[in-house]
């Protein structure tokens, strides 16, 4: 026994220095102290010894088992160095070579001339508020006047998200309007302190829905913004001064306007306000329709009933309101043909803004 192992501990070392790499070391490893090794068979063997020469051999057998796994580990860590040194040394890295170029993204048209209007409005003292997409049928239509059956449902075509309830209208659905924030707008404020509620100047962002047929000319989503200002002695004159402004910072400083009367139920007196063709400049052309005006915005002064419903006391209190949808603008401005590149998410129409 104590033969086999002086055999062992002489020849292991010669047979370990020539590795190279840790698959062979493995090998090695499997070879040595596996459990068909000569060591380990020899470890089953102690018990096969005579009680005298067991203690010597048991020892010397640790030994040289301790020898091995040492030489083992140190041989692994030798080999693991020497291949990350020349990993090190071969995979160079140059750092000096160009990266991938990002693909930049960018600001969708809509949205850029959005931020455009709300913040031309918030240098006129208008603060943002936004309303919600899903309304209920009494915000878009009942508060503003629009009662059950009345024609003006007809004009905006709704988006239903429910059944029919018994009066003949929905309880919910798709905003077709901004409007409706201006009763929340309006509720909120009152709430603030309802025996004089503060005044209002609000401007109300969003996307409005419409089922309708899309043509190149008509979408069933569109963004309005919507304008409220609400307070005492407020009057037509500050409407018309205000959207003048708003315009000429808008469109042109030059521009002409004009403001022809119109019909919403939720103002009284109503209006249209247009902008002198800035294709044309008023010739007449195809974009105007031989007009000279194009159509910005529908306003008038808040209906005394929209108040109430807002908690606004008519008697005392008076505002205008003002909307407007928003892509049209664009589309005039870039000569836009058809209306659905706005939400078509086509990549080549977006990269030219
Ligand atoms: N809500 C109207 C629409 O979608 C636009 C509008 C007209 C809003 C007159 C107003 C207003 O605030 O005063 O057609």
């Amino acid at each position: 026994m104590l033969e086999i192992l002086k055999e062992i501990e002489s020849t292991f070392r010669q047979s370990l220095d020539s590795i190279a790499d840790e698959a062979a070391l493995e090998a090695w490893r499997l070879a040595n102290l596996g459990k068909n090794s000569p060591l380990m068979k020899a470890f089953s063997g102690l018990g096969q010894l005579s009680r005298e020469e067991r203690p010597a051999a048991g020892q010397m057998a640790n030994q040289v088992k301790q020898a091995l796994e040492t030489a083992f580990n140190e041989k692994l860590g030798k080999l693991k160095a020497e291949a990350l040194a020349k990993s090190i040394q071969e995979e160079k890295l140059d750092v000096t070579l160009p990266g991938r170029p990002f693909r930049h993204g960018r600001q969708h048209p809509a949205t850029t001339n959005l931020r455009r209007i709300l913040s031309i409005l918030a240098e006129m003292g208008f603060q943002v508020y936004t309303a919600r997409d899903v309304e209920s049928d009494e915000y878009n239509f009942q508060l503003l006047n629009i009662p059950p059956y009345h024609p003006a449902r007809e004009m905006q075509d709704t988006f239903y998200i429910d059944s029919k309830v018994e009066d003949g209208t929905y309880s919910t659905v798709l905003r077709t309007h901004t409007s409706p924030g201006q009763i929340r707008a309006m509720r909120e404020f009152a709430a603030m302190n309802p025996e004089n509620p503060p005044s209002i100047r609000a401007a109300l962002p969003g996307m409005v829905y419409r089922f309708e047929q899309i043509t190149t000319r008509s979408e069933m989503q569109f963004y309005q913004v919507e304008g409220l200002a609400v307070g005492e002695n407020i009057t037509f004159s500050d409407l018309k001064g205000t959207l003048l402004e708003f315009a000429r910072r808008m469109f042109a400083r030059e521009a002409r306007f004009r403001f022809r009367a119109d019909h919403f139920p939720f103002t009284e007196p109503s209006a249209e306000m247009d902008v002198e063709c800035y294709v044309c400049g008023g010739k007449g052309c195809p974009v105007c329709k031989k007009s000279g005006w194009l159509e910005i915005l529908g306003c008038g002064m808040v209906h005394p009933r929209v108040l109430q419903n807002g908690g606004y006391d008519p008697r005392r209190y008076s505002g205008f309101a003002f909307g407007m949808g928003t892509e049209r603008q664009l589309m005039l401005r870039y000569k836009i043909n058809d209306i659905r590149n706005f939400w078509g998410n086509d990549i080549r129409f977006l990269e030219q803004f």
